[in-house]
């Protein structure tokens, strides 16, 4: 996008530290900020901190999880405020723990959260920002954990989703106007420890280790900054922590070296075959 300038900008999780410091940027820039969460007392309280700094901002009471909850947050937003310019689906939840013992009502629900409540943002605000044919943006908040397997099982499939959903979903929008980028963290200094744990019930939410070792990360602000950059640059991956490159190279490099002489030698794949047939089914 060219600018960001009265922009209206939806952000889910968007009373929470990545979401906030994405609302301070796109603030900044003169962006309209729409914070959808699921608690009012809280998106009252951060709006009043983005209105005093002359941020225009809105609030709108949302789960993510839920179709029906977003078609109307969608709806009153645009009614309200104006058409979506652009979408954050920053909204997550995590926990630690092992598989063979995990709670499934808790492995369900952070997949509701993180890769439904993905889906369901790019389902009910696309088609509007499609037919408006005008340039839009959305954000897929994902993880370093969407990428390389570390931060609890229903976490790293959830993520993996995102960012595989993303990536299709990038094809799809290619010839459109509207943009896509997906941000994968790691450690950011936030309350995602606790915040999970209400959300999931009393102390599923994580340990007390990992909440301390997310305020050793990077500043959500910083987040937030970096975000509005890669959105008006049209910057597909973005990514917050270099330093994190050396292990994703480990990871892909031991991917790419088990082709081995596959499970076929005599076998030539037919791409061409392939590739027609994906765009009949799009
Ligand atoms: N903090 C990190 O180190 C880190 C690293 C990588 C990715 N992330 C991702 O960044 C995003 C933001 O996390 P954060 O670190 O700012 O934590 P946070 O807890 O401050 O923000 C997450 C927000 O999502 C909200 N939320 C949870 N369930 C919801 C639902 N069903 N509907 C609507 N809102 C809901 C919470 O109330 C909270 O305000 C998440 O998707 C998280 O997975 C965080």
């Amino acid at each position: 996008m060219r600018s960001l300038k009265d922009k209206v900008v939806l952000i889910t999780g968007g009373a929470g530290g990545i979401g906030m410091g994405m609302a301070r940027a796109f603030g900044a820039l003169g962006s309209h900020v729409v914070l959808a969460d699921l608690h009012q007392g809280r998106l009252s309280a951060r709006a009043q901190e983005l209105t005093r700094t002359g941020v225009r901002a809105e609030t709108t009471v949302l789960d993510v999880t839920s179709a029906d909850a977003w078609e109307a947050c969608v709806a009153t937003t645009e009614e309200k405020v104006g058409p979506i310019d652009v979408l954050c689906n920053n909204a997550g939840i995590g926990t630690s723990g092992k598989v063979a013992d995990f709670d499934i009502s808790v492995w369900r629900r952070i997949i509701e959260v993180n890769l439904f409540g993905t889906f369901y943002g790019c389902r009910f605000v696309l088609p509007r920002m499609l037919a408006r044919d005008e340039e839009a943006h959305i954000v897929n908040t994902a993880s370093l954990a969407g990428m390389v397997p570390k931060g609890g099982s229903p976490y790293v499939a959830s993520k993996h989703g995102v960012v595989g959903f993303s990536g299709d979903l990038r094809e799809e929008l290619r010839d459109t106007k509207v943009g896509l980028s997906v941000l994968c963290p790691a450690m950011v200094r936030t309350e995602f420890v606790a915040n999970s744990a209400q959300v999931l019930g009393g102390g599923k939410g994580g340990n007390e280790a990992m909440a301390a070792a997310l305020q050793s990360g990077i500043d959500p602000d910083k987040v937030g900054e970096l975000v509005a950059r890669s959105v008006l640059e049209g910057r597909y991956y973005v990514m917050t922590h270099p330093e994190w490159r050396p292990i994703l190279e480990e990871h892909f490099t031991e991917i790419l070296g088990s082709f081995g002489t596959g499970a076929d030698p005599e076998h030539v794949e037919n791409f061409a075959v392939l590739e027609t047939a994906l765009r009949r089914d799009a």
